[in-house]
């Protein structure tokens, strides 16, 4: 897991490798022969199971923004009995790193049946969810062995704002200007992967010190708030401690409550540039939780200077796009989660009652 952590800058720039052309547009050769199709698209569901499904989440802001076409996500065993609102002019997105986790699977079938056009976010070549959607879309992140999605993800992630910014650019030429300047902000990425990898030692000292705690909580907004999802995952699965995520906006209407001396929050802040004073309101919950005797372990981009105050500790992510974020921004978390376990004693790449790919339902 260690080694996948650390292949991550590769994970994200060969995902990207060869989807622009020379003049910056975007090029899926992938979805060509379905582009009169993808042109029609009405709404977007996305289907996947565990962390995909928070990739699913990324996805959904990125997409919504970009396009300004409608996504959902569902949890692939979700989607199939809740009598889900598809039709032909729905684009089924699922997403699977080994391309055969059943539920999955039975989603993109289910979607198929109802006359969706369905197109597969997948690590694995020639995997069965792929065959069986009309087109695919290939995350280069090498085979991950590790139990636990590291690479995966991050290359998920990428794929999909590939995915959104493709639709938007094929949606009209308003939009194809600023997906052009997002792919160069997404080019930079690795590299900036690659810097926050090496300021990594304080996050494993934490985790360390960190190795009795019995329950720790994460808090995000917009995309933070999948990442939140993904930290209290990573946790859970890999050093069998209970953890949480929500929205940061939830915290008054219910969490709060949890809220005791010492309790670890990790909380994930949007970009400064955030529109509509996000930014200034999860600082605001840090203060509250602050004030309430948590331990807050703040991950905010460099020059955020405003969390200062209330930080018991801050973790600092090189500055992006803030729909980029999670790509910087989970990070340390699957790093904290790394450690937290091996400093217990545990099989971080085999953790017990998991399997990499559960193929029954
Ligand atoms: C299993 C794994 C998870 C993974 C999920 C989806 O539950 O333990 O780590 O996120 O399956 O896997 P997939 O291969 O479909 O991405």
């Amino acid at each position: 897991m260690e080694k996948e952590i650390h292949d991550q800058p590769h994970a994200v720039a060969d995902t990207l490798l060869g989807r622009t052309d020379e003049a910056g547009r975007l090029v899926l050769d992938e979805v060509r022969i379905p582009e009169e199709r993808l042109r029609a698209v009405e709404r977007i569901t996305v289907v996947a199971c565990g962390t995909a499904s928070y990739a699913g989440m990324v996805a959904k802001y990125a997409i919504e923004h970009w396009t300004r076409i409608p996504v959902e996500v569902a949890l692939a065993h979700e989607f199939r009995y809740c009598d889900p609102i598809v039709d032909e002019n729905t684009l089924v997105v699922s997403i699977s790193q080994s391309g055969e986790t059943m539920d999955t699977l039975m989603a993109v079938k289910h979607a198929t049946d109802l006359g969706a056009m369905t197109l597969s976010v997948c690590n694995t070549h020639g995997s069965t969810i792929p065959r069986e959607s009309d087109a695919v879309l290939y995350t280069h992140a090498g085979p991950e062995i590790a139990v636990a999605s590291t690479k995966a993800f991050l290359a998920q992630i990428t794929a999909c704002y590939v995915l959104g910014l493709y639709l938007a650019q094929l949606r009209g030429e308003t939009y194809a200007d600023d997906a052009k300047a997002v792919m160069r902000e997404l080019q930079e990425i690795p590299a900036k992967i690659e810097d926050l990898l090496g300021r990594m030692d304080r996050v494993q000292e934490m985790a360390e010190f960190m190795a009795d705690t019995r329950t720790v909580l994460f808090l995000g907004r917009n995309v933070g708030y999948p990442v939140a999802m993904e930290g209290a995952l990573k946790l859970k699965e890999l050093a069998y401690i209970h953890a949480e995520g929500f929205a940061a906006g939830e915290l008054k209407h219910g969490p709060i409550a949890l809220i005791e001396a010492g309790q670890p929050v990790f909380v994930i802040v949007p970009s400064p540039d955030t529109p509509h004073e996000l930014h200034k309101k999860v600082v605001s919950n840090i203060q509250e939780i602050r004030a309430r005797g948590a331990r807050t372990l703040v991950i905010a981009h460099d020059g955020d200077d405003d969390v200062e105050p209330f930080a018991s500790e801050v973790i600092r992510i090189p500055a992006c796009a803030p729909l980029l974020a999670p790509l910087l921004a989970v990070v340390p978390l699957q790093v904290f989660a790394l450690h937290l376990a091996t400093a217990k004693g545990l099989d971080v790449d085999q953790p017990r009652n998991l399997a990499k790919s559960v193929t029954v339902e």
